[in-house]
Order: structure tokens, then sequence, then C-alpha cells
């Protein structure tokens, strides 16, 4: 996926100062956030976790630094972030969150950056980092005609984006992501000009944005806080709950709660909206006409593997060929040094 350099649209400020702090009330008054989990798919195949791809790719490399000085669960439990659903597609379920899920400059910059007009708001949800926590580089789930979470494992849909197989079914999603708050560190970072440049660190301010394309750009969050500081144990079903008069409390696998305050915490705001060239193709993909299928997906890269060399004899067992595919097609950026 090298070649052209990703265009990356910055918003400062996105909302302007009432709205960005109603941003902050609103993820107060929405309460109690939970980890995000392993979601169930309609089909399986190979019985993995839905980000093996990310996940191994970082307990492997130890991040952007690659920092391996720790056992995998504490590696686990930096990247397993706070995550809600504020809106999915007109279902509101943060009231409030309208003008930003509507908010124009996203939509306008969404039509440029694929070249697309009608600019559907798919979701938007809300991440919560904890010191310590960090985002792990990665691509995000893309969709295409058929091919969507809710079907098939996430990693599948990656593998097919990376393949470049797939690009006529594809759907172009564009994705904002908007930091309100104050957080210590937490950078964004990305590579602009693929897995082989370097990577960018965007510094995270209050009432900021930026809109790009995160399905084709490897990106993460840097880690949040100050040098050193750990992650208490999550455990299997940790929650972080606002508890009024800007603290937050984090109830984790010890017996005794963490507090924090708002300055500890990274909040960000995506947004995903489909950009459709037309109404016509808008229609097609909600009456499902020409989806793929999970054997059409898996013959053709079965196919590629083969026309390219790389798999002869028969095709292995889901759980192997699922790896072996994930191994092929998902090239990560390697570490920097620290
Ligand atoms: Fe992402």
């Amino acid at each position: 996926m090298a070649g052209v350099p990703a265009e990356v649209k910055l918003f400062d400020p996105l909302l302007g100062e009432d709205g960005a702090d109603a941003m902050l009330r609103l993820a107060e008054a929405f309460g109690t956030y939970r980890t995000y989990s392993e979601e169930r798919t309609e089909e399986n195949y190979g019985d993995l976790p839905q980000r093996i791809d990310a996940a191994s790719n970082y307990v492997r490399t130890g991040g952007r630094f690659g920092r391996r000085d720790e056992p995998v669960s504490a590696l686990a439990d930096r990247t397993n972030y706070f995550r809600e659903t504020y809106a999915y597609g007109e279902e509101i379920r943060a009231p409030g969150i309208e003008p930003f899920l509507h908010h124009e400059g996203f939509v306008e910059a969404a039509r440029a950056l694929h070249g697309r007009d009608v600019i559907v708001p798919a979701i938007v949800y809300a991440n919560l980092l904890l010191p310590g926590q960090e985002l792990a580089v990665h691509t995000d789930v893309p969709e295409f005609r058929g091919a969507n979470r809710l079907r098939l494992p996430q990693w599948l849909m990656v593998v097919m984006h990376h393949s470049g197989r797939f690009a006529d079914w594809r759907m172009p999603i564009a994705t904002g992501v908007a930091y309100f708050g104050n957080a210590v560190e937490g950078a964004f970072a990305y590579y602009p000009d693929g897995v082989d440049g370097p990577a960018v660190a965007l510094p995270v301010h209050h009432d900021t944005a930026v809109l790009l394309d995160t399905d084709a750009v490897f990106h993460g969050v840097d880690r949040v806080g100050t040098e050193g500081v750990a992650v208490p144990p999550l455990g299997p079903a940790p929650e972080l709950t606002f508890v009024g008069d800007g603290r937050w409390r984090m109830q984790g696998a010890a017996d005794e709660p963490v507090d924090y305050v708002w300055d500890d915490l990274r909040f960000s705001v995506s947004w995903k909206a489909y950009c459709f060239a037309d109404d016509a193709e808008r229609a097609a993909w909600a009456e499902h006409a020409d989806d793929l299928s999970l054997e059409v997906i898996l013959d053709r890269l079965e196919e590629d593997l083969r026309e390219t060399g790389r798999l002869d004899g028969g095709r292995p067992e889901p759980r192997d060929f699922a790896a072996m595919l994930i191994r092929t097609y998902i090239r990560f950026p390697e570490p920097a040094s620290a």
C-alpha cells in the first residue's frame, strides 16, 4: 500500500469552546465505559480473536517503540482501552451527539478524501485511555459489499484490504478522530507514506481533530501519561465511571477502585462515514446486490497465493490458513527505537 502519501485533514478548532465543552459534559453524562470486547460474527473462520493481526504484532514487537520489557498480560492491559458507542447510524445513544454526527466539516472533508459525494455517517464512538495505555498500530476494519464486522471475522476484512484483490467491492470509509480534554502525551501516530515510511506523531490538543482513511493508513496512539506509568490490572470486565466533580473511577481486577481526574484520561471521539459515489451505489449497498460470500473471498485469496507461488498443495486447515493469510498480507510498520 505504499505510494501516494495519505491525505490527512486537520481541524483546529473543531467545534469551538461551547461545542467542545459540551462533548466533555456528554462524556460525563454517558456515565460508564467498558472495554472493547470480542464481538461475535455470523460466520466464524479460523476461530481467532477479531484483531489477532494487530494484537499479535503488538505483543511480538512491543509496539511502536519496541518496548518488550513486560509480560503479555501487562501488555494486554495497556491496549485494552474503554470504548462506547454514541451513535449508530441515526440511532442516538448519547443525546447531544447530533452536531458532531452531522459535522459539516467532517462531511466536506470526507467528500474530498475519496472524491465521493454521498456521505452517510455510520457510527460515532468514544475512546477513553488510562495513563499508561496505548493503542497498538493497526489499520481499521474496512467494509466490502457482503463483508462487514457483523458477518465475518474482522482480521479477514483487514487481510482483504491489504491483499488488494477486493478493491471493486470495497466501500470507502472516512474516519474523523476528535480530541477533547488535556491528556498528557498520547499522540496520534500514523504512517502517511505507508508501511515503510516514517511515523508522524500528532500531539493531542483539546477541540482538534484529524480525518483520514484509517482503513488504509496504519495508525495508533502513543502511550498516555508520564513515562513509566503502569496500568492497574484490569481483569476481564473493567468499568470506568464518571463520579462527578471532574473525577472518574476505574474498577478493575483489584478490590479497590482507582480514581482519575479528567486530565489523566485521553478522550477521543471517532466518526466514521460511508462514502458513496452516488445514490445508485448507496442503493446497491442497501439492497445487497453483488455481495461477496466467505467462500468467494477465501477462494480468491487462495488463488492469489497460488499465482504468486506462496501456496501449493491443498488449502491448510482454517486456523492455519487464517494465520497464513494474516502473515502474508498484513505487513506492519517496523518499530522505531525508543
Ligand atoms: Fe483505528
